[in-house]
């Protein structure tokens, strides 16, 4: 039953001990779900919608309000194909963040973009969406850049990595450039992520990641895009929860879970934007 997690776990043993070119951090945190830190992730991801002066202020509205102690905001938006996120420093708990943006354009990226694979160099027999690799390309510069400043001026900080919906599919590939570039990633939590690559993606993910959570609530449809059938499959584990938000499964590790949101017959977008008993889709300064 639990083999891939087995298998899993020998291929990162062995590459610790092969060590084989590939650097290999080691997570300062223990892998399991946090719900306290899952509420505080979501409402990072609500904020990367806001206007980047009101990020860079930390006066965006809500999101910012309840989320107090976050310091040192750099906002980014690249117009190209408005793309945004931010990091930040979460003097509360000593967590740097960073965080991207769901679509503002409805859900076109979803919906009638091609679902395209392309090639993803990063690793061997890797592909992953075109449509979102080209937009973590647009961040990628800054991102990185201002990511690494952030560890320097905060080097015993923990570093997350968060987003919602297509900002959750940018935290995905946003995560892998930071833990092999700049500091090992010690969470990803995404909030109704569409899957990004093909099962080679997620295993590489996986591999480095492992301390990565999906938010999917209830009968959100996005986490089932694009199909399995079309080649692709998620990394992390999934985290389903029920539909007012007062429980959740975590589901069996580093796999689609066939006994968690995978085995409904249908979804809606009525349940997408409602994470964690908010809607961290609402509009803010
Ligand atoms: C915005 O994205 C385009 C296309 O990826 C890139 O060429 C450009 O350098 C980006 N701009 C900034 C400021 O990073
Ligand atoms: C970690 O960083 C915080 C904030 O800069 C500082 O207050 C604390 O003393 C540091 N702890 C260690 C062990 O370096
Ligand atoms: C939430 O939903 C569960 C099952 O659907 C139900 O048993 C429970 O009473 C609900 N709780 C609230 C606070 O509505």
């Amino acid at each position: 039953m639990n083999t891939k997690y087995l298998l899993v776990g020998i291929a990162i043993a062995t590459l610790f001990l092969v060590g084989g070119g590939l650097v290999v951090y080691k997570r300062v945190v223990d892998d399991q779900y946090e719900v306290d830190f899952s509420e505080r992730a979501s409402i990072f991801a609500w904020a990367s919608k806001c206007s980047v002066d009101g990020l860079q202020s930390w006066t965006c509205g809500q999101p910012c309000e309840i989320n107090k102690g976050v310091q040192d905001v750099k906002a980014f938006y690249n117009s190209t194909h408005q793309i945004q996120g931010y990091t930040a420093y979460d003097s509360v708990e000593n967590n740097i963040v960073v965080a991207f943006r769901a679509t503002t354009t409805n859900l076109n990226w979803l919906l009638d973009f091609d679902y395209f694979k392309i090639k993803y160099p990063t690793c061997v027999g890797c592909q992953v969406h075109r449509g979102f690799l080209i937009a973590w390309r647009d961040l990628q510069d800054s991102v990185l850049k201002s990511t690494s400043d952030l560890v320097q001026k905060y080097p015993n900080a923990t570093l997350s990595v968060v987003g919602h919906s297509l900002g959750g599919a940018l935290a995905v590939l946003g995560a892998i450039d930071i833990h092999l570039s700049v500091k090992a990633v010690d969470f990803v939590y995404t909030f109704g992520q569409p899957r990004v690559g093909n099962k080679e993606f997620a295993a590489f993910f996986d591999l480095n990641i492992g301390n990565s959570y999906r938010l999917i609530h209830d009968r959100d449809l996005v986490p089932h895009l694009p199909l399995q059938t079309q080649g692709f499959y998620h990394q992390g584990t999934e985290v389903w929860y029920n539909q007012n938000s007062t429980s959740y499964t975590v589901c069996e590790k580093y796999l689609e879970d066939k006994s968690c949101s995978d085995k409904l017959k249908s979804y809606t977008m009525d349940d997408h934007d409602i994470y964690l008993g908010r809607d961290i889709s609402a509009d803010c300064n």
